[in-house]
C-alpha cells in the first residue's frame, strides 16, 4: 500500500472518550455529574474494535498456534551516537530469525512481547521505521498480531503510547494491540483480545491478556539523561490495572456465563519468578530474574506489583485456568515454572529473539515461544491445558512442555 493511502495516526480510544464525554455531558444536564462518575471500564473494551477487525478463530483442526517474540532490540547504535554497520546488521538478522521461526510453527498470532526497539538509541523524526522493519515477516506472512512494550521502548525520543498509536494506525487490519487503561504514555498498553472456536460463537474459548510494566531507559547515546517521574516505575500501573481485571472479568461472566481459559503476555516479569528460577525446568536459566523483576524502585522490592498478580490470579475461574504468564525482558531465561511460590501459576519466559540487546552463554541461538491451543486441550475434563516449547532459529524446537493440572504439581 503506498504511504499516501494510510489513514492519519488518530488516538485509539477517541471514540470510546467522545462517548463517555457524551455521557458525561448527558449525566450533567440532569445535574448528576458528582454523584455519578462515568467509570472507564463501563463496557467491555475493544468490542468495536472486533467489529472492524477479523474475528480470531481456531482453525479446522481446532488449532490456534502462537509465537511470542521477545527483546528485538532494533535500532541499536554505538553508545557515542555514532552510527555503523551493525546495528543494520543486527535488524536484518533479526527478521532473519523471525522468519525462519515463523515458517518453522506457521502461527495463528505472533506477540512482541516488549523491548521492540532499542528506544535510547533512536531519533524521534525516524524511530518508528524500526516497528516497520519488526513487523514486516509477519505482515508479509498476514498474521495477525499484537505488542506489549519494555523498558527499552520508554526513553527520550519513543514512548509506548508513540508506538501503540503507529502500530495501529498503520497496521490496524493485523493488529490487535490497544491502549484500555493504564497512565498515558508510558504505561497503557492493558488491553485484552478473544479467540473464538469458531465464527459463530459468541464466547471465546480463550482470551489473551496483554500487559504494561513501564519503565524507562534514558540516554540517547550521548549519556544517560533524567528519567521522568511519571516513568519511574518498574511494574503494571497498581493503580488502575487491577481494577481494570477485575471490571472487564467481572462483565466477561455476566455475558457468557464463565471466564475462558486464557494466556497472559506482559514483557518485564513478576518478581514471583525469582522464586522460581533455581527449579529445574527445562529451558534457559541464565538470568536470575530478581531484581530485574517487577516491583523494584531504586533496588529495593515495593510490592506494588503483587496486586496485578492477584487480579491475574483471579482469572482462573474454577476449572478454567490462566495457562502462563509470559515475560521476556531476562535474555537468558526461556523456562517454564510453577510452585506454591507462584500460588500455581505458571510462569513462563520466551527468551530472546533479537540480535539486538545482550546476549548469555545459552541465549546465543535467537527462539521465539510456541503456544499450541487446542480445543480439546482447553476442554479437558481434568482443566485446561496447552502445550509450549522454543523453536530456535537454527530450526530445532526444544524445551516442550504441558502446562496443566499435572505439570509441576509436585510443587504446588
Ligand atoms: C548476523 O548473523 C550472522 C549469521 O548468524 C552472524 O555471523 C553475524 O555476526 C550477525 N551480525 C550481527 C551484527 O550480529
Ligand atoms: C534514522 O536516521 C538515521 C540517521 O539519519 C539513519 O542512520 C537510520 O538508518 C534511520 N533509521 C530508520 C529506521 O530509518
Ligand atoms: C533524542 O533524545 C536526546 C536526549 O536523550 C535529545 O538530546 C535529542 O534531541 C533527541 N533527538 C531527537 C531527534 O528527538
Ligand atoms: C520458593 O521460594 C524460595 C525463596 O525464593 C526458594 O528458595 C524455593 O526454592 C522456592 N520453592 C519452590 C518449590 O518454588
Ligand atoms: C529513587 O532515587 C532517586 C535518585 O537517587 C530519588 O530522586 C528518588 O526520590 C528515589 N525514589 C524513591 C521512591 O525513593
Ligand atoms: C480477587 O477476588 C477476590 C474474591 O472475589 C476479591 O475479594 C479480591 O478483591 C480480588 N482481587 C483483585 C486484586 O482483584
Ligand atoms: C540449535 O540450538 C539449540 C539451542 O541453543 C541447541 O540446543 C541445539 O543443539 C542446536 N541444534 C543444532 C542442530 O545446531
Amino acid at each position: 500500500m503506498s504511504p499516501l493511502l494510510l489513514p492519519a495516526p488518530v488516538s485509539i480510544s477517541s471514540w470510546y472518550d467522545t462517548l463517555m464525554q457524551l455521557l458525561t455531558a448527558l449525566l450533567a444536564l440532569l445535574g448528576l455529574t458528582a454523584a455519578t462518575p462515568v467509570p472507564r471500564q463501563s463496557g467491555l473494551l475493544g468490542v468495536l474494535d472486533w467489529a472492524l477487525k477479523k474475528k480470531l478463530t481456531f482453525n479446522g483442526d481446532g488449532e490456534f498456534k502462537v509465537v511470542s517474540f521477545s527483546d528485538m532490540h532494533f535500532g541499536e547504535r554505538y553508545g557515542d551516537g555514532t552510527w555503523a554497520s551493525w546495528g543494520p546488521e543486527q535488524d536484518t538478522n533479526t527478521t532473519i530469525v523471525h522468519s525462519i521461526v515463523l515458517d518453522q510453527e506457521q502461527p495463528d498470532y505472533v506477540v512482541f512481547n516488549g523491548d521492540l526497539v532499542t528506544g535510547e538509541n533512536v531519533f524521534a523524526f525516524n524511530a518508528t521505521g524500526y516497528l516497520d522493519q519488526m513487523y514486516g515477516p509477519t505482515v508479509q506472512r498476514g498474521i495477525p498480531f499484537s505488542s506489549t512494550h519494555g523498558n527499552h521502548d520508554n526513553a527520550n525520543n519513543i514512548t509506548h503510547l508513540e508506538e501503540i498509536e503507529y502500530e495501529v494506525a498503520h497496521y490496524g487490519e493485523l493488529s490487535y494491540t490497544r491502549a484500555d487503561v493504564g497512565p498515558r504514555p508510558y504505561g497503557c498498553g492493558n488491553y485484552w483480545v478473544p479467540v473464538f472456536a469458531s465464527e459463530e460463537d459468541w464466547a471465546p474459548a480463550v482470551v489473551m491478556w496483554f500487559f504494561d510494566s513501564r519503565a524507562f531507559t534514558s540516554g540517547s547515546g550521548d549519556g544517560p539523561g533524567p528519567v521522568p517521574d511519571a516513568a519511574n516505575y518498574y511494574w503494571i500501573d497498581e493503580k488502575t490495572v487491577p481494577q481494570y481485571i477485575e471490571g472487564q472479568s467481572a462483565l466477561m461472566k455476566a455475558i457468557w456465563g464463565s471466564l475462558p481459559p486464557s494466556l497472559v503476555f506482559v514483557h518485564i516479569p513478576f518478581e514471583k519468578s525469582d522464586d522460581l528460577w533455581s527449579l529445574p525446568t527445562m529451558g534457559d536459566h541464565d538470568d536470575d530474574p530478581d531484581p530485574a523483576s517487577q516491583g523494584f524502585l531504586n533496588n529495593t522490592y515495593t510490592g506494588l506489583d503483587v496486586p496485578s498478580f492477584q487480579a491475574i490470579l483471579n482469572l482462573s475461574d474454577g476449572k478454567n485456568k490462566v495457562l502462563a504468564v509470559t515475560s521476556g525482558h531476562d535474555h537468558g531465561d526461556s523456562w517454564c515454572a510453577r510452585s506454591f511460590n507462584s500460588s500455581g501459576l505458571a510462569l513462563c519466559f520466551d527468551g530472546h529473539s533479537g540480535y539486538g540487546g545482550y546476549v548469555t552463554p545459552h541465549s546465543e541461538v535467537r527462539n521465539g515461544r510456541v503456544f499450541n491451543l487446542k480445543l480439546s486441550d482447553l476442554t479437558a475434563s481434568d482443566g485446561p491445558k496447552v502445550e509450549t516449547w522454543n523453536s530456535y532459529e537454527n530450526r530445532t524446537t526444544n524445551d516442550y512442555v504441558v502446562l496443566g493440572p499435572d505439570f509441576m504439581k509436585e510443587y504446588l
